[in-house]
């Protein structure tokens, strides 16, 4: 059985068809990536699996359970996590704080609304020690009480990648992790993506810079106005004509 299995999924906004009879599978720890043009429906499809929007169609089966109409949070409690294409943080929160958001999942009740306020309970101790836990695994921990908003933007995606990891997920969607990264932040980020594989969590991406892809995923998914136009290992894709097509905008 597939982590994810994904089947026949599909959307439609009015008279528009974001997603179209998309069927795949995410592997337990691969990194799988999600390509396609702009506008293509990915990032569609990621708001599908983690809850955001409701299929129109399809199935979501994640560990063989039905994800589809469950609300996001329970998605989260499920061990699906994700980052976003326009990077979500609290920004006049410390850094530290941000991660801390993330741990709900691992928190008893009423306890986030304490720790923002009232004195230090053993509890707050304990979630600072997690959070910090987290910056040290993307490289931020030298970070941790600076505001969140002061951090560039390549770290700014670690924190929220650190964030999501602090759920405890077993798959961790990133949509578009190295966008407005320098080539230095984008090394990095190879290197963070294959640590927290290595760490046991799935990894599922979209991405619109080539090299990592190709580097990084073990499967690629194509998708071009909502249909899948390619599946495969990052040499078929690279070499696939209606990939190519696609991407340079030529009419078929
Ligand atoms: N909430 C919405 N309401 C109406 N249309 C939407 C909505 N969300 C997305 N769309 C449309 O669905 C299509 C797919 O959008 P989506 O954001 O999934 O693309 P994408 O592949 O992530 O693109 P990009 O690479 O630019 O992020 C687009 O035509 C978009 O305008
Ligand atoms: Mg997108």
């Amino acid at each position: 059985m597939s982590l994810l299995e994904v089947s026949q999924l599909g959307k439609s906004f009015g008279g528009l068809r974001a997603v179209n009879d998309f069927s795949f599978t995410v592997e337990e720890g691969s990194i799988t990536a999600l390509i396609g043009p702009n506008g293509a429906g990915k990032t569609t499809a990621f708001n599908m699996v983690t809850g955001v929007i409701v299929p129109t169609d399809g199935s979501i089966k994640f560990r063989g359970q039905e994800l589809r109409g469950r609300r996001v949070d329970l998605i989260c409690r499920q061990g699906v996590a994700r980052t976003f294409q326009n990077i979500r943080l609290f920004d006049h929160q410390s850094v530290l704080e941000n991660v801390t958001v993330g741990l709900h999942r691992q928190l008893r009740t009423g306890f986030l609304g304490a720790l923002l306020k009232g004195p230090r309970t053993r509890e707050e101790r304990e979630a600072r020690v997690a959070s910090a836990k987290y910056l040290d695994f993307v490289g931020l921990l030298p970070r941790a009480n600076d505001e969140a908003s002061s951090l560039a933007y390549g770290e700014r995606r670690r924190l929220e990648i650190a964030r999501a990891l602090a759920s405890g997920p077993s798959l961790l969607l990133l949509d578009e992790p190295a966008a407005g990264m320098n080539p230095q932040e984008t090394v990095e980020l190879v290197e963070l993506i294959r640590k927290i594989r290595d760490a046991g969590v799935t990894v599922f991406l979209i991405e619109h810079d080539m090299k990592l892809v190709m580097e990084i995923s073990e499967q690629i998914y194509v998708l071009n106005q909502g249909e899948e136009i390619a599946r495969g290992v990052p040499e078929a894709i690279r070499n696939d004509e209606h990939v190519i097509k696609a991407y340079l905008g030529v009419p078929e």
